[in-house]
Formats: C-alpha cells, structure tokens, sequence
C-alpha cells in the first residue's frame, strides 16, 4: 500500500428492510486511477487488444451462463471488447445488444458482429427490465471501486426478475492499477460483500477458472452467475473514509 490510497468504506442503506443500516469494506481504491485511464489504454491498445482476444475460446464459460437462458433470450453483452461473445450468442439464435465504452472496440465489435455496437459505459445504463441475461466478462472489473454498486445496480435494473449475469473478475481483493489499467479484484468474500447490498440478486454460482489464454494459465480468475429474484430498488451509499497513514 502507498500514500495514494484510500481505504473506502461504503455505507449501504438498504430501503427493502426495516433495519437498513449495514456497513462494509471491500478493499483499496488507487487515487491516481480513473476510469478515463482505463478508457485510454484500450483506445491506445485497441487493434492490439481485439487481435489477442477476438479468438479466444470460451465455450467453458459460455456454458453454464447459457443453461440459464431460454431459447431466443435477450441478452446484453456488457464491456464487449472484440465483440466475440455477442458474435458467438447471436449466432446461436439469441437477441444481442452489446456495448463498450471505448469508441475504437465499438467500431471494430460493430465490423465483426454486423450489428451496431453501443458506446456507453457501465455507470451511463438506464434499461430496465429488458434482457434474460447481462455477459459481463472481464469488463465489470474495470468499473472503480467507488461506482461498482451503482453500476451493479445498474445492470440489475437492466435485467429481468429470473433474469441471470455473469460477472468475471481476476481472483483476488482491492483495486488495482496493471500497466494503466484499474482492475478491481474478486474473491469469494469480496463477492459476498458487493452482493449483499443488493438484496434483489443471489449468487447462483460462484467459481475459479484458470485464464483461457495460451501461457496465460496461471493467471486465475472468479466466476459469478447471479440471479435476479425480484425488481431492484436504488440505495444509497455514504461516506468515504480516510486513508491509514502511509506506509
Ligand atoms: C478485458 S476487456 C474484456 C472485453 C470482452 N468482454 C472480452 O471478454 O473479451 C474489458 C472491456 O471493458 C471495456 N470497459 C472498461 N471500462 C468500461 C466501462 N466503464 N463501461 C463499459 N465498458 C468498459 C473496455 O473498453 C474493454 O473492451
């Protein structure tokens, strides 16, 4: 840890209970990351970017997500990067929508899939109750650590009541800046916190993957499907903590 982070500390009101107030803490936030910093370093990678991942196997993935969903579902491909997964459930028969917030991946996403690719981001979602499924594969993680409940909410709202998402993240806690990137990083607990303020989802399944890129394997992963059981309702978060002392 440097003097640059915070420690954040999330007050959750929860307007579905009586007894609302809950508090928690899932990790570091990096004060010198944006998500604008996040968004350069794919605009600057992009071509580099889709060459290394638009080939990428994941059938092991697709699988589980899939059993969830009924023939024809709708699903949003949420960070679609390539667009190689929303090429894939298309081609399967299912309605696609796909975004991506960095301009570059949008238009190469959109030459790939033949559809038109959104450009937004996680925190500009506004559907509600439209889709059966949200693939957010490794892109969620992208989202800092103080606007991960918004957008979570977000993509709640987005879904169906039965509906099903599948978040990746890379297995471990805290955020993190890797070469320019911010990554928040998941483990089996830090699942637990960022699902408990979110009353409307359960956690279907939660598992460990290696990563599907060749020399890549040791590079581990974790997996969520998440239902929603019932409609969403906004919470609040408050307060922000200060850092400890510098190390
Ligand atoms: C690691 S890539 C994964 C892309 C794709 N889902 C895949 O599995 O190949 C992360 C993607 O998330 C996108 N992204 C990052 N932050 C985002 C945000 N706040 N809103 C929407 N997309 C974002 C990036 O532009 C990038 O395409």
């Amino acid at each position: 840890m440097n003097g640059h982070h915070a420690l954040i500390k999330y007050t959750g009101v929860d307007m579905s209970e009586s007894n609302p107030e809950r508090q928690f803490t899932i990790g570091y936030q990096d004060g010198n990351m944006t998500q604008d910093t996040t968004l350069n370093y794919y605009e600057g990678n992009a071509k580099h970017y889709y060459d290394g991942t638009v080939n990428i196997n994941m059938t092991v993935l697709y699988t589980p997500f899939l059993t969830y969903m009924p023939t024809y579902a709708s699903i949003l491909d949420a960070g679609c990067g390539s667009g190689r997964d929303a090429l894939y459930f298309a081609s399967r028969g299912y309605q696609v929508t796909a975004f991506d917030y960095s301009p570059t991946l949008v238009n190469l996403a959109t030459k790939l899939t033949g559809q038109e690719v959104l450009n937004l981001s996680f925190q500009d979602l506004a559907f509600e109750d439209q889709f059966n499924g949200i693939w957010a594969c490794s892109s969620l993680m992208h989202v800092p650590l103080d606007e991960m409940h918004d957008a979570l909410f977000k993509l709640s709202r987005a879904i169906k009541v039965d509906g099903v998402m599948y978040a990746s993240f890379i297995y471990g806690t805290g955020e993190h800046n890797r070469h320019g990137r911010l990554f928040v990083d998941l483990d089996e607990d830090g699942c637990g916190e960022l699902i408990k303020l979110h009353p409307e989802l359960a956690v279907i399944r939660c598992w460990k993957t290696s990563d599907l890129r060749p020399g890549r394997e040791n590079e581990k992963w974790l997996n969520l499907l998440i239902r929603k059981a019932r409609r969403s309702k906004r919470m609040t978060f408050l307060g922000v903590g200060q850092s400890p002392s510098p190390q």
